[in-house]
Formats: C-alpha cells, structure tokens, sequence
C-alpha cells in the first residue's frame, strides 16, 4: 500500500462536515420516525457508521453482502446476495447505505430484492456517485459526492481489500491499477 501511488480526494474535514450535512437532511426527512439503516459489506461500513451517529433520529442497523463476480475493477451484473438482513422490513422506513455507486447494477438488484419485502419506503443513500460510469439508470436519494471515473480508496473503499482504514479518501493513479489488478 506505501508504494500505491495516490492523491488526496476528500480530506477527513471534508468528508465530516458533508456526512454531517447528509445527516441533517435525512433527519429532516424523517422527523417523528425510526429508520432500519441497512448498510451493503464490506465497504458501506465506515461512512454507516459515521452517518447514524450524526442522525438526530432513532434507527435500527442491519448489513447485506453482495458478491458481484467481474473481472477487475469492474463488476458484470450478475449479483449475488451472501448474507440476508436479519431484520423484518415489512411496513418499515428502510434506508439503504453504499459506499459508491459505479455502474448502478448492485444498488439495483439490491432495491429490487429488498422492494419484495414491502417495506413503507425504501430510500438510498451513497457516500459517492460516479455517475458517468453508469449501466443502468439508477438515482441515490442522497449522494455525498459526485466524482469523476478513477479508482478510488479509503473510507471504507478498498483496492483488493487494501486500504478501507484510510480516514480520507483517495485517487489511485491508473499505472497502478493497471499493474496489480
Ligand atoms: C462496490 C461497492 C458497491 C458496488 C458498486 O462493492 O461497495 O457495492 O461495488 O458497483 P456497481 O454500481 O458497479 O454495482 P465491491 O464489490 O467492491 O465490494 P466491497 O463493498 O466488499 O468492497
């Protein structure tokens, strides 16, 4: 991980005070209500964490684990869920948190198959959205930042499951992407 070659994208203020924002939206949102937060692992867990604890409003957690098999960096829509929630939806306000939307294929599946269990609402929220990257159309109901294409880690996100601890966020340069995929 030293010799990644990386840039600084969102330093650990910033990425604070837009959690902090998103946080009062929600609860805004959402007043007088209990959210089930459900946060998709691995790399959900870290912005989740920082999010509910900025809410102003009760909420319940519970995680779902994706396999999205691909080559690379890059995922090739067929999804497949390796771990449920444990946690009735049914008539509940279901908040869905990701670290990023890329190609928009995981957030879909996972709203489709979580829509079956008929929950009251059923919002998404994104730490970030690379919007250009999209293969199916797909709206977060809240975004914390929208980035250009690039690989990014840190904050949860990992480059083969290195670096989620960083406090930051981080751009890869290509060549090393390149290299060690
Ligand atoms: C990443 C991310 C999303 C998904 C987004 O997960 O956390 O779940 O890819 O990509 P998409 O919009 O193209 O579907 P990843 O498979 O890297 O697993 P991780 O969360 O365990 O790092």
């Amino acid at each position: 991980m030293d010799k990644m070659d990386k840039e600084i994208l969102f330093s650990r203020d910033a990425i604070g005070r837009r959690v902090q924002e998103m946080a009062g939206q929600i609860s805004d949102d959402y007043q007088g209500r209990e959210l089930i937060v459900i946060g998709v692992l691995k790399g959900a867990f870290i912005f989740m964490a920082d999010l509910i604890r900025a809410l102003a409003i009760p909420c319940k957690v519970d995680f779902v684990r994706i396999a999205s098999y691909g080559a690379g960096s890059e995922s090739s829509g067929k999804v497949v869920l390796t771990k449920d929630i444990e946690t009735s939806i049914k008539g509940r306000d279901i908040l869905l948190v990701e670290d990023i939307v890329d190609t928009g294929l995981t957030l879909t599946y996972l709203v489709n198959w979580l829509k079956e269990r008929n929950p009251n609402s059923l919002r998404v929220c994104a730490f970030l959205d690379k919007r250009k990257r999209r293969k199916v159309s797909f709206e977060a109901d809240y975004v914390g930042f929208t980035i250009e294409d690039g690989f990014v880690v840190g904050y949860g996100l990992d480059f083969n499951e290195q670096a989620r601890f960083l406090p930051e966020v981080y751009i890869l340069k290509q060549e090393d992407v390149e290299v060690k995929e």
